[in-house]
């Protein structure tokens, strides 16, 4: 990490906006733990990357309880990079984490019943050492459980102090639309909502984006390069290493489809043009949108997460450019 002499030399580096109406700013760039921070990874490799990050001006780390392999191992190993390298630096950070898929046996390990919501931060708070998160998530509305009793305990935690702000994720909009006007009548409104969006994934184009922003939440993307097939890493072929190879990775090889692949390299091409890479065009395709406030990648290397903080120095595209764009696109999204 920077010196702290030339702490603010990191922030030159990164562009931030507000969070929907909140006074939270968030990094246009946000750093995902889903994979590449568990017990199966390479603990130095993940050291770097969130050094790397911060020295960079991302000032926000995306956890959940599952994140792993092992589940609960991204935040234990989040914690001891934090305790080794960040003592000190805990008001610079904006932590979250997440609640409502699958953590423990038996019935109140998984879902987002206020019993497992309860359990799933407390537990989370002591892997990852930390007195409260910045932002706590109801991972996902699970079809039973009633909005009601989910959003009680998101508000019940932001009381007790566990966290300073609450969001959603993966809701359908009009369940989202009810917790937001029972958070916001509570004292306690939604910060973010946390969904995929990417050139290839856009579903919250049709309702979550526009509800977000009617109720001043902000938006953050996940998997915003779909998990690496908008990059130019499955160009030729599937490497060594990749999610897709990986037994513990969420890409399948059955998505790295010849119809996606062939996409990303017209895409490709595009970016080139523009002197950018294609993850950094991918990136910056989603920020475009007024109502998106950041993006959370992944990354398994320094050299990839260097990659895309880059995408801050062209953010903006041409009409004809979004047009070439959108017609290429719609070879995957028709
Ligand atoms: N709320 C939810 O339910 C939910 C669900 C999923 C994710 N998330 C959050 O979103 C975060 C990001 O998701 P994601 O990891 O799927 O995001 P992503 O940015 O779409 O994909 C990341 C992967 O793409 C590849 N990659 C990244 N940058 C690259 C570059 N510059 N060049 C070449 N390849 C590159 C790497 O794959 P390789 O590993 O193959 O190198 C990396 O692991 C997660 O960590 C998590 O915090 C939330």
């Amino acid at each position: 990490m920077e010196n702290s002499v030339l702490a603010n030399s990191r922030y030159d580096r990164m562009q931030y906006k507000y969070c929907g109406k909140s006074g939270l700013m968030l990094p246009r760039i946000s750093l995902g733990l889903w994979h590449n921070f568990g017990d199966v990874d390479d603990f130095t490799v993940a050291t770097d990357m969130i050094k790397c990050a911060f020295d960079n001006g991302i000032t926000h780390f995306d956890l959940a309880n599952n994140y792993g392999p092992t589940p609960g191992s991204a935040e234990r190993n989040f914690g001891k990079i934090l305790k080794d390298n960040f003592a000190g630096y805990r008001d610079e950070m904006i932590i979250s984490s997440k609640a409502g898929h699958l953590m423990w046996e038996g019935p109140y390990g998984d879902g987002s019943s206020r019993k497992s919501i309860m359990a799933s931060i407390d537990q989370s708070l002591r892997r990852t050492g930390l007195e409260y998160f910045d932002i706590f998530y109801s991972h996902r509305y699970d079809g039973v459980t009633p909005v009601e009793e989910t959003m009680q305990a998101l508000i019940d935690i932001v009381k007790q102090g566990k966290a300073l702000y609450v969001g959603l994720s993966k809701y359908p909009p009009e369940k989202a639309k009810f917790a937001y006007e029972m958070l916001k009548r509570n004292g306690v409104p939604c910060l973010i909502n946390q969904d995929k969006y990417s050139m290839f994934v856009r579903k919250v184009e049709d309702e979550t984006l526009g509800l977000a922003s009617e109720y001043g939440v902000g938006f953050i993307a996940f998997s915003p390069l779909a998990q690496g097939l908008l990059t130019n890493k499955y160009l030729h072929g599937i490497p060594e290493n990749s999610r897709a190879a990986k037994s513990s990775g969420f890409l399948k090889v059955e998505q790295v489809t010849n119809d996606k692949i062939n996409v990303a390299r017209l895409l490709n091409e595009i970016a080139a043009r523009r002197g950018q890479t294609l993850a950094q065009m991918a990136l910056a395709w989603v920020l475009k949108d007024e109502r998106v406030t950041s993006v959370i990648v992944g990354a398994s290397s320094v050299k990839q997460l260097e990659d895309n903080i880059h995408t801050i120095n062209n953010l903006s595209f041409t009409f004809d450019e979004l047009q070439v764009i959108e017609n290429v696109l719609l070879q995957v999204n028709s």
